[in-house]
């Protein structure tokens, strides 16, 4: 009988903990605030946004909202991040993506202070990744890692797949798996053999962004699905793995939704509770 990997409930313990930390912290004298700057109008971003800010008053930490019109150029909205690196009283710093065409994201990501980047986005933070040292992570990658050991997955000597190689997602967990001495393969859409290769799998990480591709042809009995996908079909979500048909397969799968998806702002809280303390 397969597991299926409960992501909201493993998201609220994180919070949960969380809410104690900051007391904690608060105690101490320590608080933090999370600034979220969003521009333009794009829905799917604003229910984030409002999202990311009511976990923030869950934990019980500040936040403050910029929401710039559609209109907003590159440099009015880097004066504003320039303005937020000073000052002490914000914490954490993060420009909702994507950002309208003619405002260069990677400029964007790249001036907000390492210290504050609770996304884990600025090129300071994937390097600190990559050669093991301190950082912050990409959280939907790292919300996956809680997911497995949460869940009392063994990660260490597992052959695990990752499909998918974006910024955000394929390349920090690939990495991340790395950090838990898995042997790590990252597939994507050019690969040759994609059905062979995510057969060897033991734990396979898809993050391919298409509609229930992944069906059992592509799984091997017994292994560990993690779906990050999410996709409106009919007014019903769901994910790049095709759940009912792999169900019978494997041994223990995140559904869409209530898997992958609750953990990103979890760890987007863990981030910006990092952040308070360094
Ligand atoms: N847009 C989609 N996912 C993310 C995310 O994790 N962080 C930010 N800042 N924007 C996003």
């Amino acid at each position: 009988m397969a597991n299926r990997i409960d992501g909201k409930r493993i998201s609220q313990e994180i919070r949960d903990e969380l809410k104690i930390r900051v007391a904690e912290l608060k105690n101490q004298g320590i608080e933090g605030c999370l600034a979220v700057i969003q521009v333009g109008e794009d829905p799917a971003s604003s229910v984030y946004v409002k999202n990311k800010k009511r976990a923030c008053e869950y934990i019980g930490i500040g936040s403050r909202s910029y929401e710039l019109p559609q209109e907003t150029t590159e440099t009015e909205l880097l004066d504003l991040i320039g303005k937020l690196n000073k000052e002490e009283e914000v914490s954490g710093i993060l420009v909702q993506l994507p950002v309208p065409d003619h405002i260069d994201e990677n400029k964007i990501i790249q001036a907000i202070s390492p210290k504050k980047d609770v996304d884990g986005f600025h090129p300071q933070n994937v390097g600190a990744l990559v050669s093991g040292l301190t950082g912050f992570v990409s959280c939907t990658p790292a919300g996956v890692i809680q997911l497995l050991k949460r869940s009392g997955i063994s990660i260490e000597g597992k052959h695990c797949v990752v499909i998918g190689r974006s910024n955000i997602v394929g390349k920090p967990m690939a990495l991340l798996m790395l950090r838990e001495h898995a042997t790590v393969t990252i597939a994507h859409s050019r690969t040759k053999d994609l059905r062979e290769i995510c057969k060897s799998a033991d734990i396979l990480i898809v993050a391919v962004g298409k509609p229930k591709m992944i069906d059992a042809s592509y799984i091997k009995e017994g292994a560990v699905v993690i779906d990050v996908g999410i996709h409106r079909n009919a007014g019903q979500l769901c994910g790049d793995v095709d759940f009912d048909s792999v169900f019978s397969h494997v041994s223990a799968i995140t559904p869409v939704p209530g898997g992958v998806g609750p953990m990103t702002i979890a760890m987007l809280m863990n981030n910006c509770v990092q952040a308070m303390t360094q």
